[in-house]
C-alpha cells in the first residue's frame, strides 16, 4: 500500500516530489488556499485546540490518525485510493477496456466541467457554515463541525490535484476560481443552488449534512466507477471521509428527535407550543425542515432525462453508484426506464425514456432510497414512544426547481395543485419565518464538556472511544 509521506509541504501519496513542475504549482496554490481558510471557513475558532482526525493511510483499516490539532496547521494533502490491478471500464461503450490513466482529449471539457462543479461544492460548504462555531450545543458537535470543515478542504485539495495533473493550464485557472467564488456571493456565487443558501442553524447544518452531504455521496460513489482512474481513486477515498459527515447528520437529526421525545413524556403532550415552551424541538417543525433540504438537495442530481447523462455514461466518463454490485447490464444500450412526468393539464403521464438518458433519475432514485433510512430509525423511537406521528420525505416531485416537475405545483405526496392552493399551503410545508425565529433562539452556546443544548440528546458515544465529556475543543 503507498503511504503518505508527511515530510512534504503537501502531505501525498502521490509521489509529489518526483514531479517538481506539478509540485511547485500545488506549492503555490497552497498558501492561497490558506488564505482563503483564514478569510471564508472557521476563523474565529483559528486558534483553537481541536481533536481531529487526518488521514495516515489510506488502507480501510486504521487509515486515521487521532489528535490535537489548530485548524490552521491541519494537514491538508493529497491521498488517492490504491490502484487496483489491471482495472477494466465498468460501464458504457467501452466496457471492458483497459482504464484511462489521462484523460481522452474528446472528453477532457466533459471531465472538466464535472470535477470542477464537484470540487466547488466543497469550499462551498465550509463557507456556508463559516459561523456556526458560535452556537454550537456542545463540545462533542463543535469538534464534529470542524472535522468536517477540514475534510471538505481536504476534498478541495483532491479536486485541485486533479485538475492541476491532468489538466495543464486550464486546470489551474480552474484552481484559482475555486478559491474566487464563494456561497451566496452576488457577483461570484458558488455553481449550485443549494450551496448558496446560508446555513445559520444546527437544525439546517444537520439537515445539509444529512440531505446534501449524501447527495455528494452519490455523486462521488458514480465518479468512483469513472473509466478515469486517477478521478476514480480520489474519489473512493474522499468516501471513507464521507461517511462520518453522513454519521453526523443522521445522528444529529436522530438525537433531536430523542430529546423532543424525552420532553414529550415529561409533559405528556405533543402539543407544539409546550414542547417549545421547553426548548425542544416538535416534530413538524423538524418535518418542515427536512421538506425544505430534501427538495433543495433533490434538484442537485438534474433533470429526469438528459442527453449529457446519456453522454458521460456511453463514454465512460461517471457510472452508476456501486455499478459492479448492482447491476448486471453495464452497458444500457437498449434497456428503457420508465419516469412520471405532469402532462401539462394538472395530471401525471408515465413516460418512457432510453436508460442511459435516465440516469440522472436512476441516481436520484438511488438516493432517496438512501434518505428513507434514517427517517425509518427515527419513526421507530417515535413508534416505541406510543405517538403515532410518523415522519416522512415529501415526493420527488414536491418544490422542484430543476427537470421535468420544475415550478409544477405539487403537494407533499407528489399530486399536481392549482398555483393558489400550493401558495396558500406552502407556509405548512416549509420552515415558516417564526419556525426560523424560534429555532434562532435555540442557538445558543453550550461548551461545558459534556453538556448538552436543551433541544439535543447526548450522543451515544464519543469519538474514537473518548468519553462524550471529553474536551473535544479546547476554546482558550
Ligand atoms: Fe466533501
Ligand atoms: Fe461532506
Amino acid at each position: 500500500m503507498s503511504n503518505i509521506d508527511y515530510s512534504d509541504k503537501i502531505p501525498n501519496n502521490v509521489n509529489l516530489a518526483n514531479d517538481r513542475t506539478l509540485q511547485r504549482a500545488l506549492e503555490h496554490w497552497q498558501p492561497r488556499f490558506l488564505d482563503w481558510w483564514r478569510e471564508m471557513g472557521p476563523n474565529d475558532f483559528a486558534s483553537v485546540d481541536v481533536y481531529l482526525r487526518t488521514a495516515v493511510g489510506v488502507d480501510a483499516q486504521g487509515w486515521a490518525h487521532y489528535g490535537t490539532v489548530k485548524m490552521p496547521d491541519y494537514r491538508w494533502g493529497i491521498f488517492l485510493a490504491d490502484p487496483i490491478a489491471n482495472r477494466t471500464i465498468g460501464f458504457g461503450d467501452s466496457f471492458g477496456q483497459p482504464v484511462w490513466q489521462q484523460v481522452p482529449g474528446e472528453f477532457r471539457s466533459q471531465f472538466r466541467r464535472l470535477i470542477v462543479t464537484q470540487g466547488d461544492t466543497e469550499p462551498a460548504s465550509v463557507e456556508q457554515q463559516h459561523r456556526l462555531g458560535h452556537t454550537c450545543p456542545s463540545l462533542y458537535d463543535l469538534r464534529n463541525l470542524f472535522q468536517i470543515n477540514v475534510e471538505e478542504g481536504r476534498h478541495l485539495w483532491a479536486m485541485v490535484y486533479i485538475l492541476h495533473a491532468y489538466f495543464g493550464r486550464d486546470g489551474r485557472e480552474e484552481a484559482e476560481e475555486l478559491l474566487a467564488r464563494h456561497s451566496g456571493d452576488v457577483d461570484k456565487p458558488r455553481i449550485l443552488g443549494t450551496f448558496n443558501e446560508p446555513i445559520e442553524d444546527w437544525l439546517s447544518f444537520f439537515c445539509f449534512c444529512y440531505f446534501t452531504d449524501r447527495d455528494g455521496k452519490f455523486q462521488l460513489k458514480s465518479l468512483a466507477e469513472s473509466s478515469f482512474d486517477p478521478l476514480a481513486r480520489t474519489c473512493r477515498f474522499m468516501l471513507t471521509e464521507e461517511a462520518h459527515h453522513m454519521f453526523v447528520g443522521e445522528t444529529g437529526l436522530g438525537r433531536i428527535v430523542r430529546r423532543t421525545l424525552e420532553v414529550m413524556k415529561e409533559i405528556g403532550s405533543d402539543d407544539p407550543e409546550a414542547i417549545r415552551r421547553r426548548g425542544a424541538v416538535d416534530l413538524p417543525l423538524l418535518q418542515r425542515y427536512l421538506n425544505y433540504w430534501f427538495s433543495s438537495s433533490l434538484d442537485l442530481f438534474g433533470s429526469e432525462v438528459s442527453s449529457n447523462a446519456a453522454t458521460t455514461f456511453a463514454s465512460g466518463i461517471k457510472g452508476r453508484p456501486d455499478e459492479t454490485t448492482q447491476y448486471r447490464d453495464h452497458v444500457c444500450s437498449d434497456s428503457t426506464f420508465e419516469i412520471e412526468v405532469p402532462d401539462g393539464r394538472g395530471g401525471v403521464v408515465k413516460d418512457t425514456s432510453p436508460m442511459r438518458n435516465a440516469m440522472n433519475e436512476v441516481l436520484r432514485d438511488a438516493y432517496v432510497r438512501d434518505c428513507e433510512i434514517g427517517l425509518k430509525r427515527w419513526n421507530m423511537h417515535i413508534k416505541r414512544a406510543g405517538y403515532n406521528f410518523e415522519l416522512k420525505l415529501p415526493s420527488s416531485r414536491f418544490r422542484r426547481a430543476i427537470g421535468a416537475w420544475a415550478n409544477i405545483p405539487t403537494d407533499l405526496e407528489g399530486r399536481p395543485i392549482g398555483r393558489e392552493e400550493y401558495d396558500r399551503s406552502l407556509p405548512g410545508w416549509l420552515p415558516s419565518a417564526s419556525d426560523r425565529d424560534y429555532v434562532k433562539s435555540l442557538m445558543q452556546r453550550v461548551v461545558e464538556p459534556g453538556k448538552m443544548a436543551a433541544w439535543i440528546a447526548p450522543p451515544e458515544r464519543g469519538v474514537n472511544n473518548l468519553p462524550v465529556d471529553y474536551e473535544y475543543v479546547r476554546l482558550n
